[in-house]
């Protein structure tokens, strides 16, 4: 038996839960790849899985753990989004080759805490965009998705004045950058260390939720975005949202869970090829330090990402650094 190196979720509860153990190493199936997961991150959905959100409605909670599992994860490695290589292929793999650097969504297989994991090839994986580190991927991912998929669905246009309540997390620092590459005139609300990051991403206006209580004088919108979750509010947050135009609209990212797909891999690597989309790092912790980025994250202000470096350590200098530009698998040389 070979084994691996990963986190272990020995339960729902607060961050210690999480154990770095060796396990056997899996073994691609005939639909599946082997992936070398070199980079993870945590976000939002990873410490509430992890947690069992205690403080969540019970129906929520209930929810949750018919499709995790009732007493514990069903599937104890943890981990929503890699960035990594594909190391092996079962026997009847088309889309994915040995040697493809990837990013995936791994929904309830959830698994990217580890050295290694196999997905089928019908997940949502797909090739990672060219000249982009694989931290850099893996930061880009989770926000970038959650952020396209509510932007489409609030219909973002050229021209549009959008509001991002909640500018400055995963899914916020993605949605200024998509709404900007969109043509829509961004207003990004943030707390008072963030106005600077928003702006370098693209905001044309900024409010400070902890200072300001309305919108200035006159502002209407056609969108606002709530990319921070019903949870947490403010007196800015009702006023926004009653300064509307009319015909305009409030989402939200708790409204609904995406059903993410590869063609939206696809056209977020093609976003990020194209310069639309940049990633947001503000930590990084190696695996082994799983805990205390557990622990960073569920304080609920990082700026962007926190990534999980998985990797030997001579390699991970190399995962920092853009690669040179790679030709996709397939693709004419
Ligand atoms: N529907 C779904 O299936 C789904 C899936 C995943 C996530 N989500 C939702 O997406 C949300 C965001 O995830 P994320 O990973 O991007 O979170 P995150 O990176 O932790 O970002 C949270 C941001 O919220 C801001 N914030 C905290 N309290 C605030 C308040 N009272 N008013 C305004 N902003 C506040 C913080 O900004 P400052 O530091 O500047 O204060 C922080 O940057 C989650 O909370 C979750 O509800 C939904």
């Amino acid at each position: 038996m070979t084994l691996m190196k990963a986190a272990v979720c020995t339960g729902y509860g607060p961050p210690e839960v999480l154990v770095m153990r060796e396990v056997e190493k899996p073994r691609p199936r005939v639909h599946e790849v082997l992936v070398r997961i070199y980079a993870s991150t945590v976000n939002s959905s990873d410490w509430f899985i992890r947690s069992g959100i205690p403080s969540a409605p019970i129906v929520t909670r209930v929810m949750m753990r018919l499709m995790i599992g009732v007493c514990r994860p069903r599937h104890p490695i943890l981990g929503l989004v890699l960035a990594g290589e594909v190391v092996e292929v079962g026997a009847a793999v088309t889309r994915l080759h040995v040697g493809d650097r990837v990013v995936a969504f791994t929904k309830f297989h959830l698994g990217a805490y580890a050295e290694f994991t196999c997905l089928k090839d019908s997940s949502t994986v797909g090739l990672a965009p060219v000249g982009v580190s694989f931290d850099e991927v893996a930061a880009i991912a989770y926000g970038g998705l959650l952020a396209l998929h509510f932007l489409r669905k609030g219909d973002v246009k050229p021209g549009l004045q959008v509001l991002l309540y909640g500018a400055s997390g995963a899914v916020g620092t993605a949605a200024v950058q998509l709404a900007k590459h969109a043509g829509a005139e961004v207003t990004a609300v943030c707390g008072p260390h963030n106005a600077a990051l928003v702006r370098s991403l693209g905001a044309d206006h900024v409010l400070d939720y902890t200072t300001t209580s309305r919108p200035p004088d006159g502002a209407r919108y056609d969108l606002v975005l709530d990319t921070v979750g019903k949870r947490q509010t403010s007196a800015l947050r009702t006023a926004c949202e009653h300064a509307l135009r009319p015909g305009g609209r409030v989402v939200s990212v708790d409204d609904g869970t995406p059903q993410l797909s590869i063609a939206d891999l696809a056209e977020l690597t093609k976003l990020v090829e194209h310069g639309a989309l940049k990633a947001v790092i503000d930590r990084r912790y190696p695996l082994a330090q799983l805990v205390e980025a557990h622990r960073y994250v569920e304080l609920g202000h990082k700026k962007g990402n926190v990534v999980v470096t998985i990797a030997p350590d001579e390699l991970v200098p190399a995962l920092r650094a853009p690669p040179k530009a790679l030709v996709h698998s397939g693709a004419p040389s």
